[in-house]
C-alpha cells in the first residue's frame, strides 16, 4: 500500500493519506511513517479504527513504551494506553482531566524525557478541546543571534517543585515526598536530535532558570525564549475530529492542549508513550 504525505503546515507537520486505519503496515510503509515523522516533527492520521491493541502494536514500532505514572489514568486493560479524559466508565471517573494545559513537552522534568507520545481521539466535544504544536526547530533557528549565543552550550533547570502551585494551582501544595521523587533536572537549551540532527529550542513550561546565568538574568531568558516559541507562525493548531490520531516527537515540539465545556461534554483520548533518551547538548550552533 503506497501512504502519502500532505504537508499541514509547510515542512511542520503532514497528514498520511491512504494508510491502513488500523495501522498494520508492512515493513516498507512503516519506514516510510517513521522517516516522515522525522522530516515533519508531527504526523496526523485521520479516520483510523485501531484498537488500544493497535495502538500499542504500532507505537511500539518506534521504540520501547513507557507507562505512565500514577497507574491509575491508565486504561485497566492495557497499561501501556494513558487515557485523558472527563469520562465516566461504570459509575467511577476514567482516564485524567485538565491534562496539558500549557506548552510543554511529555516528560521534560524527567532526567530521560519520553521521545513521542500518539493520541487518538474516541470521543470530541463539538466545540473546545483543541491541541497546539510549536516547531521548535523554526523556534531556534529564528531566534535572536544574541540570545543563541548566550543560551549555547548551557543547560536549564526544569523544576516541578519550583513550578507546580504555578501549573496546578487547585491542586494542593506538595509534600516533602514528592518533592523527593520529582527533583529537579537540567536539559540543554539547544538540543540535538538524535535521528534527523537537527537543533531544536528545548524550553517547556518547567523551564525555570539556566546553569551558570545569575537567576534572574536565567528566568528572563527563559520566559523570552517561551514567548518567542510560542509566536504564531511556529503553531499548527488541531481541531479534533473521532478517529483523528497524532503522533508527535517530544524532542522537537511543544504542546499545549485548550479548554473546552467539560460539564457539557466528554472528550476521550488513548495516548501511547515511547521512552526517550538523555538529551544531546548541541555544541556547535
Ligand atoms: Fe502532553
Amino acid at each position: 500500500m503506497a501512504v502519502s504525505f500532505r504537508p499541514l503546515r509547510g515542512s511542520f507537520g503532514a497528514e498520511v493519506v491512504g494508510i491502513d486505519p488500523k495501522l498494520a503496515v508492512d515493513e516498507p510503509t512503516f519506514r516510510s511513517v517513521e522517516e516522515a515523522w522525522y522530516r515533519h516533527s508531527i504526523l496526523l492520521f485521520r479516520g483510523l479504527t485501531m484498537s488500544p491493541a493497535d495502538h500499542i502494536a504500532f507505537t511500539r514500532r518506534l521504540g520501547p513504551l513507557h507507562i505512565m505514572t500514577p497507574l491509575q489514568y491508565n486504561h485497566p486493560d492495557y497499561p501501556e494506553v494513558f487515557v485523558v479524559a472527563n469520562a465516566e466508565e461504570n459509575g467511577k471517573p476514567f482516564g485524567m482531566r485538565k491534562v496539558g494545559l500549557g506548552f510543554h513537552t511529555d516528560g521534560e522534568d524527567k532526567v530521560r524525557p519520553n521521545a513521542g507520545s500518539f493520541l487518538h481521539a474516541h470521543k470530541v466535544p463539538p466545540e473546545g478541546g483543541d491541541t497546539m504544536w510549536a516547531d521548535m526547530y523554526a523556534a531556534w533557528e529564528t531566534l535572536p543571534g544574541e540570545i543563541r549565543r548566550t543560551v549555547a552550550g548551557r543547560r536549564a533547570r526544569f523544576s516541578r517543585i519550583d513550578l507546580h502551585h504555578v501549573h496546578y494551582p487547585e491542586e494542593p501544595a506538595w509534600t516533602e515526598e514528592q518533592k523527593r521523587a520529582r527533583p529537579d533536572v537540567w536539559h540543554p537549551i539547544a538540543r540535538r536530535h538524535p535521528r534527523s540532527g537537527r537543533i531544536a529550542l528545548y524550553v517547556g513550561r518547567w523551564a525555570v532558570d539556566i546553569e551558570g546565568l545569575p537567576a534572574n538574568e536565567g528566568r528572563e531568558l527563559i520566559q523570552t525564549m517561551q514567548a518567542h516559541s510560542r509566536k504564531p507562525e511556529f503553531i499548527y493548531r488541531h481541531s479534533w475530529r473521532v478517529g483523528d490520531a497524532m503522533l508527535w516527537d517530544n524532542r522537537c515540539t511543544l504542546h499545549c492542549a485548550t479548554e473546552f465545556d467539560d460539564q457539557r461534554y466528554v472528550r476521550m483520548m488513548f495516548r501511547t508513550t515511547i521512552e526517550g533518551e538523555v538529551p544531546e547538548l548541541a555544541i556547535a550552533v
